[in-house]
């Protein structure tokens, strides 16, 4: 079958990857590729489950002639339109020109923003609790808005206990020719970039993802089918464990994410000083320059450990510029539950706590701590950071 592999004896994994891709969603670095991932089911009815991004198109044509063997196709069902799945809907209705679009409302309407075609007499639209029977399996669709736009559906299939879960258990990271998370070490090798995947992408929207992982509670699930990734057969309260603390923004450990910004060095040098002394009160340390490392590494960190401290120099009368940008783009994904400190360098006038807590002012679940540090330009006195410390020692 080339690259399609059997997930179940008539369940396909066809999709595709795309190692040349510098930036997903031209935001997020993916330095080792992404999958788009599509499933076909072969009963009384064939069914493609999604499409994939325009450069994944060709080789889930290819999958798509072998697994059918020359059957045609009768349903395409589009959880998700954003076009890292749906770019090659138009081509692949194109080719098998019977199939019917199983779709929620929204994603109907998306079609025609998009292709600018009004798809409806095409269309079979369903919604939460809808079904289809293929034959042997029956699907039943679960709506999932904002995970992670407002027309996702996830699907069960009542014969084989999989649930196609749009967006959601996706990671960044090609596969390797591995289709099932048990086959590689997931948790070493790529619970980084599901992190970095889930709290970048889907971050924000923890309420509506606790409110599909509670319906997805009372459903017999025997195996998690994102659409980025790995199908998960095995360990799935390993991943659903992950999902739950993620979208409660619970953190995973005690630590803290050191988030520093420096000109030439010196509060970088402030930033190590204190990441010695928590170190040696036995907290654990992730540190990371705001100008050297891209910021969804830094957010995927903030969401694993307790808390936060951002250190940065006073930059015309503010904030330092990338430490700015950090700062609301961290405000943006919602996080709640942390303790965040601040410290600030400044030459004559310090002022970058003052910038610092004003942008953290619409984090209204992120509890900014008294103890703040300043850096005259130097570290020359170490009172305060010793005090800042203890005082984290205690919170985390
Ligand atoms: Fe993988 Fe929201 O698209």
């Amino acid at each position: 079958m080339y690259t399609a592999r059997k997930v179940t004896e008539d369940i396909c994994f066809v999709g595709g990857e795309d190692r040349r891709l510098n930036l997903f969603e031209n935001v997020y670095p993916v330095p080792q590729g992404v999958s788009y991932n599509a499933y076909l089911i072969l009963d009384e009815k064939t069914c493609l489950m999604d499409c994939v991004d325009k450069s994944a198109a060709e080789v889930l044509f290819e999958n798509l002639d072998r697994c059918l063997g020359g059957r045609g196709l009768d349903y395409v069902v589009v959880q998700h339109m954003e076009p890292d799945h749906s770019a090659a809907l138009m081509r692949v209705l194109a080719r098998y020109p019977e199939a019917k679009l199983v779709t929620s409302k929204k994603a109907l309407d998306m079609v025609s923003r998009f292709f600018g075609k009004d798809l409806t007499e095409r269309a079979v639209i369903v919604g939460e609790g809808s079904t289809l029977s293929l034959g042997r399996h029956s699907l039943r669709f679960v709506a999932a808005p904002m995970v992670h736009w407002p027309e996702v559906l996830m699907t069960y299939d009542e014969a084989s206990g999989a649930l196609f879960t749009a967006d959601a258990f996706g990671t960044f990271g090609a596969l390797d020719g591995a289709v099932f998370a048990d086959e590689v070490d997931f948790d070493r090798d790529y619970m980084d970039e599901a992190r970095r995947y889930y709290t970048n992408i889907v971050g924000k929207y923890g309420a509506q993802v606790q409110s599909v992982l509670k319906k997805a509670a009372g459903l017999d699930i025997k195996m998690l089918c994102p659409l980025h990734g790995f199908v998960w057969r095995k360990d799935l309260d390993l991943i659903l464990d992950k999902y739950q603390k993620w979208s409660s923004y619970t953190a995973e450990e005690a630590g803290v994410t050191l988030a520093y910004g420096s000109v030439y060095g010196n509060t970088e040098n402030a930033a190590r000083a204190l990441a010695s002394l928590l170190r040696e009160r036995g907290v654990k340390v992730r540190m990371f320059d705001v100008s050297v490392t891209h910021p969804s590494y830094i957010i995927a960190s903030c969401f694993r450990y307790s808390a936060i401290v951002l250190a940065a120099p006073t930059y015309n009368n503010g904030v330092f510029v990338n430490m700015e940008a950090f700062i609301n783009d961290l405000t943006a994904h919602g996080l709640k539950g942390r303790k965040v400190a601040l410290m600030q360098n400044g030459t004559w006038v310090p002022n970058s706590a003052a910038g610092m807590r004003k942008l953290l002012e619409g984090a209204k679940g992120l509890d900014i701590m008294e103890e703040t540090v300043t850096v005259p330009s130097a570290l020359r006195d170490d009172a305060e950071l010793i005090k800042l410390a203890d005082a984290l020692a205690a919170a985390v």
